[in-house]
């Protein structure tokens, strides 16, 4: 799974690390997950250090493209939470991409084999990337099954995202269709204004553009909490972070049923998705969520 944008500090990070801790908890959903950060910017690398109380990590991703498998890199923060750090030297990897392939083909598939060669023991694998389209997000892209599109919406960010989807992954299905497996799993919207008028309306345009069933129904707003997490942490200690894991439960559950919906027809036709535990523009905790239990994030 990769979130992504070219726009940069929409969220992808914040939101990709709770949706990768959210799906791991033993008291939620339980998946083995494993967390990789790809960006040179390292801001999961922070989160996690903060939120897990670690400092060092074995290898990084970079060190073990460069040293030819993943395996040795990965780090387990709890039972079912796997991680792999990123590092400044991150820059390093395009030039490791690009000496050892002899064609675009050998480089938009560099990682290809490395991830297979981990993959089947995760139910879940997440990469962190920069909010860029380089050489390194090519080959993230070509080992992933789901893109989600984190969109900012606003107009101006409303054409990036057709010209990510458009101009940059399109043409990579075209032009690998052997090898190009992903699929965009929906635009995710990140509502990042306190009117709630607005939002609404800004949500309404969104799925105008993109089409109802291209978009989550699961809506990341701008909230404080999500902030401090960044500042401070991931912390699950009372009732305002629970709702943060009721949001990040309910998008791992759409997203869970829009991949089934992928697997079963190849579409996500008349898809539809009704939040469980928390509905974000009431800002209110539904009855699953208040089954959440406040025990800390790692179990
Ligand atoms: N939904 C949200 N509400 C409020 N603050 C948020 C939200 N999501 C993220 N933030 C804060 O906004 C900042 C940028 O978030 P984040 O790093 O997740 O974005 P990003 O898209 O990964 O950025 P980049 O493009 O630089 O990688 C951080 O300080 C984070 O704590
Ligand atoms: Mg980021």
């Amino acid at each position: 799974m990769v979130l992504t944008n070219m726009k940069g500090g929409v969220g992808k990070t914040t939101d990709t690390d709770l949706l990768a801790i959210t799906a791991s908890k033993p008291s939620l959903f339980n998946q083995k997950v494993l967390l990789i950060d790809v960006d040179l910017q390292a801001n999961t690398t922070s989160n996690v250090k903060r939120t897990f109380n670690q400092r060092h990590f074995p290898q990084s991703f970079v060190k073990a493209v460069q040293s030819g498998t993943l395996k040795n890199a990965i780090f387990p923060l709890t039972k079912n939470f796997d991680f792999i750090a990123g590092s400044i030297a991150e820059h390093e990897l395009t030039d490791t991409i690009i000496d050892n392939s002899k064609s675009k083909r050998d480089r938009y598939l560099y990682l290809v084999k490395m991830v297979d060669e981990i993959k089947y023991d995760y139910d879940y694998i997440f990469f962190d990337v920069a909010p860029s389209t380089d050489t390194v997000v090519d080959a993230i892209i070509m080992a992933s099954d789901y893109i989600i599109a984190v969109q900012e919406v606003r107009k101006m960010a409303m054409e990036g995202t057709s010209n990510f989807i458009g101009k940059y992954l399109q043409p990579m299905l075209d032009n690998f269709p052997e090898e190009a497996h992903f699929q965009v799993a929906g635009v995710l919207p990140a509502l990042l204004t306190s009117h709630k008028k607005r939002q609404i309306e800004n949500y309404r345009e969104t799925v105008e553009v993109y089409g109802r069933d291209n978009v989550f129904h699961t809506i990341i707003k701008n909230h404080d909490r999500l902030e401090n997490f960044g500042e401070d942490g991931v912390s699950l200690e009372d009732y305002n972070d629970r709702k943060m894991f009721g949001l990040f439960a309910d998008l791992f559950c759409e997203l869970e049923a829009r991949i089934s919906s992928f697997e079963k027809t190849g579409d996500v036709e008349n898809f539809t998705y009704q939040s469980k535990y928390f509905d974000a523009l009431e800002n209110i905790t539904l009855p699953l969520g208040k089954e959440i239990e406040i025990n800390g994030v790692a179990e």
